[in-house]
């Protein structure tokens, strides 16, 4: 890595090429072409895609975006003692994902690779640094890479801030190119408002003043954790109402939007669906759960988990309906799985709730085909251990064929479009459709001959 030119302003370094390091790097890259962006990651595998212009995620508008800047300001590499050595503003954005062994094990933050990125800053960097955390972390966790960095090298300090990412998948490089908010955490010391300043006047080449918000560590770190456990809760308190509008008549879309058209209330974040998935939001609440149990909170711990055991039993209850409507017997039965990422224009399965629908259905034995435009090759990982019970066709014509069902598990707007008079014909009768998220129009499904089964409301059947 050839050292910094007095050509840029500064050197900003991102530890984690992922679904956050990569489009935000990419973003500041094109917005601040006076900056040098390098963006660092182990995986020599993705690194390479990176750099040769065709990322290693699926985004609309991504590849474009990185080969803006490419060979400019934007470059990619697995050297990242090198990367840490020139930097003067670090973003950590490795993973984060829930522990899975000893204490807090399903709940809690495995906070091992932040930490052993820590250590690796301390051991290369040999000037002031901030210390940037992208990734979402537990409330706190800035006090412990402090305690690591600092200290252990005569002048040479780190100032650590919390600068959470609040883009959406599918959506990311819109959001991060009109984000609602960009949100900084910082210590009130000196060193640490002119480090605040510093990343302020990085976001300042494009997003409003207004628009960006300075806090302390503490509440910028809690936010990002608040946040997704708000717009879960949403989803999770629409399915809610979603069971009893079908034991009621009542139509969980015509709730939705009643409800959505008071101004407290507004209409995001309000479909019913067959459950929320991604690597956030069931992630984040178990962390805040794992946080308020730390704390000796445990009524709002409580609170809390009950967003995710709604989602739980919404999934549950989906695959219910499919076995009680389709007699009770689903063994040996062709059903096609419409869509496997966790929500539409994603390649990303990551607790997509599909994946939860499939390994029930094949525990009840039926034979899955699972066909998705961009998320096949993650689900044959999610799924590798199903073996022979479970097939993947990109073709959603091939994938219906003889089917006695279909599953609509992404919202993927190709699925409106299809011509289902064909994919009618071609299935078994009684044919099913189980639209997990509302997408189709029930009533011409149904008109042409299906059994449909929308999620919220009354099914429309001719049996
Ligand atoms: C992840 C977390 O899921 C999210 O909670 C957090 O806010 C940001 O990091 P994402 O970018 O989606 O989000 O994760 P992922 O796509 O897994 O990317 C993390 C990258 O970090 C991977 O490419 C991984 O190889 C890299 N990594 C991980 C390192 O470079 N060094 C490490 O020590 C660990
Ligand atoms: C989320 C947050 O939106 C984002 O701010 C944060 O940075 C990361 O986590 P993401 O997981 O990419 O983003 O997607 P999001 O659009 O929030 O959807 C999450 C899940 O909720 C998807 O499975 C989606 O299909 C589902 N969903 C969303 C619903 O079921 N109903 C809705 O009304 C909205």
């Amino acid at each position: 890595m050839t050292p910094t030119s007095s050509a840029y302003k500064k050197t900003i370094l991102c530890i984690g090429a992922g679904y956050v390091g990569g489009p935000t790097m990419a973003m500041i890259a094109a917005k601040c072409p006076d900056y040098r962006v390098v963006v660092v990651d182990l995986n020599p595998d993705r690194i390479a895609a990176w750099q040769s212009g065709e990322p290693p995620i699926f985004e609309p508008g991504l590849a474009e975006l990185v080969r803006q800047s490419l060979g400019r300001n934007l470059e990619f590499s697995t050297d990242v003692p090198a990367g840490i050595a020139i930097a003067d503003i670090i973003f950590v954005c490795v993973g984060t994902p829930t522990k899975t062994f000893g204490k807090g094990a399903g709940m809690a933050a495995d906070l091992q690779y932040l930490e052993n990125t820590a250590r690796t800053i301390l051991e290369h960097s040999s000037s002031n640094t901030i210390v940037v955390e992208k990734s979402t972390l537990p409330v706190r966790t800035a006090e412990a890479m402090e305690r690591i960095l600092n200290g252990q090298k005569e002048d040479v300090h780190f100032e650590v801030l919390s600068n959470p990412e609040f883009l959406a998948e599918g959506t990311a490089i819109r959001d991060l190119e009109n984000p609602d908010r960009i949100l900084i955490g910082g210590h009130p010391t000196p060193s640490g408002q002119a480090a605040l300043q510093t990343l302020v006047d990085l976001y300042a080449n494009w997003v409003p003043a207004e628009k960006i918000i300075t806090t302390n560590l503490w509440s910028s770190e809690l936010s990002k954790l608040a946040a997704n456990a708000f717009l879960a809760q949403r989803i999770s308190s629409i399915n809610s109402i979603s069971a009893l509008c079908e034991a009621t008549e009542a139509d969980v879309d015509e709730v939705g939007r009643a409800i959505g058209l008071d101004s407290r209330i507004g209409p995001k974040f309000l479909r019913a669906s067959v459950g929320f998935g991604g690597s956030c939001f069931q992630k984040d609440i178990l962390n805040l759960v794992y946080l308020c149990e730390h704390f000796g909170l445990p009524e709002v711990a409580d609170y809390w988990r009950s967003v995710v055991s709604m989602n739980d039993y919404q999934r549950e209850r989906f695959v219910a309906r499919m076995l009680s409507s389709m007699f009770n017997t689903v063994v040996n039965k062709r059903i096609a799985i419409f869509g496997f990422a966790f929500k539409a224009d994603t390649g990303d399965t990551r607790e997509s709730a599909a994946i939860y629908v499939c390994r029930q259905l094949a525990d009840e034995r039926a034979a899955l085909v699972v066909t998705d435009p961009e998320a096949i090759p993650n689900a044959k990982v999610d799924l590798a251990d199903l073996g022979d019970r479970i097939a993947y066709d990109e073709d959603p014509y091939a994938a219906a064929e003889g089917a006695h069902a279909i599953a609509v598990m992404t919202e993927w707007s190709l699925y409106r479009e299809l011509d289902y008079e064909r994919i009618y014909a071609s299935m078994q009768k009684p044919a099913f459709i189980f639209d997990g998220r509302n997408l189709l129009d029930h009533e011409a499904l149904h008109r042409i001959g299906f059994n449909v089964y929308p999620i919220g409301s009354s099914p429309l059947t001719h049996m």
